[in-house]
């Protein structure tokens, strides 16, 4: 039998704890599947005296994260404490210095350091895997490396933040405010300590350029993430959305395009019978499309204790079995810098504004729209109470441009009342 593989654990909270529980609770079987034993040598946390629910007492401490990484006794040092910077970027530094294999969680880290640490641990031999930095228990990390790997991949898609997708559900579901359902979402622990990460899609946004690299052979480039958060989506547009046959997500969509890489983290109306549309909840989906395997669905939970750590033992069992992929499916010195693209593919999208009642007043709206090169497919004005009626137009495919000249010119009209709302229609 192999030596066994010996793990430094760094970051005791519910995903660390969880890792620890499964390697105690399921040796045989990993050493079974593996064909070795999986062994923690040491941990490190910021408290030595809290209760995890797990024993640590056969574990060396470490107070620092930094000499955890550097230990002899440790061939893989297991990253998660989170951050992009601070003693995550110092301790995985220290570790890849040493040669030692690195598994983390931590997609801030990579989406900001990506590039610069896939080249230090490659000049030094050692990997970095990172399958619970992306979509928590989906093993779409995997998916792409090795199950597609003979396919162009065309594009990636994904609602890839779990608490985003459970507020504009639970808004849907129970005809709540974004504001009352942020509460409950904060109430329910589910925001994270910084809730912008959450809502303004940064940590979707980070999620998606580890996977825009992966698919398509570029540099992780999350400057390049264009950036759209929920907070300012309404009731009125979850509701009046759903009424034309769509759902909003919280998308994200990279593909490499004539003009670039694109990649959008942004709201998105999408049927509502499609897969995507269907996704309720905290679950994830990634949606991966590819010139011969066409289009592969995976859905499942994305964060959670034993979700993320299920991701995290894929990860050491493949060090453990000697299976090395390169960091992001080439060696990181091959990746291309791509130049986000400049604009997004042509789409449809849709429209809600409110119109005052009188004559003449669609017709002024249709030549804006018209004069701006943009095309009406499905129109719906709604009965009210008061002076202005509240319209909804779907266009037909349109550039972005095209769209904002559109609503600009709206704007200038006497009879739209306040800002119109646009949103895209992603083509599934
Ligand atoms: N906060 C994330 C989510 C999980 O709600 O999906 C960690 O990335």
């Amino acid at each position: 039998m192999t030596a066994p593989l010996r793990l430094g654990i760094a970051g005791l909270g519910t995903v660390g704890a969880g890792v620890v529980k499964i390697i105690r609770k399921k040796a045989d079987l990993l050493s079974a599947r593996s064909g070795r034993a999986i062994e923690i040598s040491a941990v490190s946390a910021r408290s030595k005296d809290k209760d995890r629910g797990v024993p640590l007492a056969g574990y060396a401490w470490e107070d620092d994260p930094v000499a955890l990484a550097k230990r002899a006794d440790v061939d893989v040092f297991v990253e998660l404490m989170g951050g992009s910077d601070g003693p995550a970027k110092a301790a995985t530094e220290a570790a890849l210095a040493a040669g030692k294999d690195v598994v983390t969680a931590n997609k801030a880290l990579l989406a900001h350091h990506g590039q610069a640490l896939a080249l230090m641990a490659e000049e030094k031999g050692a990997l970095i895997r990172f399958e619970a930095a992306v979509a928590g228990g989906i093993p779409v990390i995997k998916s792409l490396l090795e199950g597609l790997a003979g396919n162009d991949i065309t594009r990636v898609m994904g609602v890839m933040n779990g608490t985003c997708n459970y507020i504009l559900t639970r808004m849907q579901s129970a005809g709540l405010s974004y504001a009352e359902v942020f509460e409950e979402a904060n109430q329910l622990g589910y925001l994270e300590a910084d809730p912008n990460l959450d809502v303004g899609g940064i940590d979707a946004g980070h999620k998606l350029a580890l996977l825009a690299s992966l698919a398509f052979g570029t540099q992780v480039n999350f400057p390049g993430v264009e950036l759209q958060g929920i907070g300012e989506l309404t009731i009125e547009d979850i509701k009046a959305a759903a009424d034309m046959g769509y759902r909003i997500k919280l998308l994200g969509v990279a593909q490499m395009t004539a003009r670039g890489l694109e990649q959008r983290m942004s709201p998105c109306l999408v049927p509502d019978t499609s897969p995507l549309g269907q996704l309720e909840g905290g679950t994830n989906m990634v949606v991966l499309e590819g010139d011969q395997v066409q289009q592969v669905v995976l859905r499942g939970p994305g964060a959670g204790e034993g979700p993320t750590a299920s991701a995290v033992m894929g990860d050491v069992m493949d060090l453990a079995r000697g299976i090395r992929p390169a960091i992001f499916g080439q060696p990181a010195s091959t990746l291309v810098a791509a130049t986000p693209a400049s604009s997004a593919a042509p789409a449809p999208y849709y429209l809600r504004f409110s119109l005052l009642d009188k004559p003449g007043a669609l017709a002024k709206v249709a030549t804006v729209l018209g004069e701006a090169g943009v095309s009406i497919d499905r129109m719906r004005q709604y009965g009210h109470a008061d002076a202005s009626a509240p319209v909804l137009i779907v266009t037909h495919k349109c550039a972005r441009q095209e769209l904002l000249a559109a609503t600009r010119a709206m704007q200038g009209l006497d009879v739209v009342v306040g800002a119109p709302v646009a949103l895209r229609i992603e083509d599934l």
